[in-house]
């Protein structure tokens, strides 16, 4: 049986890195396996360590959508060679989107794509504004009985602000909302064990 920590230790021997808390990000991937999702969209990939293991949860020949402004040197040729990693490993389509989640052209582009998402991961800007924008934008997307999941959702403040908000407004709307760790965070130390940051769940 997979197991979220099993393919985020994978991932680790592949030199691929989740800019996430260790135990709290598997958790999130555990919850994916059990919900059996399928088609995947990721609104900030960086280097492709969260779209590396989620694709890896997904049904087989999913759909899968990356954005990112990928704006940092050498950010897109990383994410380029781990979108190759995933159509040779898991027979997903990979499309990587590179721009901004919040300029209309992309989120037309998003939506070209005609379809639902099964999964959507929501880790790009995170001013609050900007996470609020993403989740109008993108949650139309979400298939009935998917999963938008929020990164940061405790330890940074203008997330939180925002996930208050879209938490607020999910529940007004009939959607089941919880959150996954965000119990401790020691960003001194270097070992992703000590970060737990809170990932915010919403299910459709
Ligand atoms: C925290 S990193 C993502 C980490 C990744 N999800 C992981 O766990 O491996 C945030 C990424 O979002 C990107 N980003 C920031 N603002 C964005 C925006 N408006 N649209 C798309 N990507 C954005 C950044 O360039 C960066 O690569």
């Amino acid at each position: 049986m997979l197991r979220g920590i099993d393919l985020v230790d994978e991932a680790e021997q592949m030199d691929i890195h989740v800019r996430q808390g260790r135990e709290e990000f598997a958790q999130a991937v555990d919850f994916v396996l059990e919900k059996g999702l399928s088609d995947f969209l990721e609104i900030g990939s960086f280097h492709g360590g969260s779209a590396y293991v989620f694709s890896k949860a997904l049904r087989e020949r999913s759909t899968v959508v990356l954005v990112d402004t990928c704006d940092r040197k050498g950010a897109r040729e990383k994410l380029e060679t781990v979108a190759q990693l995933i159509r040779d490993r898991d027979g997903h389509k990979v499309t990587l989107i590179v721009g901004s989640s919040l300029d209309p052209a992309v989120v037309e582009q998003v939506q070209a794509f005609g379809i639902t998402f099964g999964l959507i991961h929501i880790d790009g800007s995170h001013y609050t504004e900007d996470v609020c924008l993403d989740y109008t934008h993108f949650s139309p997307l979400l298939r009935t009985g998917g999963v938008i999941l929020f990164h940061d959702v405790v330890v940074s403040k203008m997330v939180n602000a925002a996930w208050k908000f879209i938490e607020k407004t999910a529940r007004k709307g009939g959607c089941k909302t919880k959150v996954i760790g965000g119990d401790h965070w020691n960003p001194s130390k270097k070992d992703r064990n000590f970060w737990a940051t809170g990932i915010g769940v919403i299910e459709g």
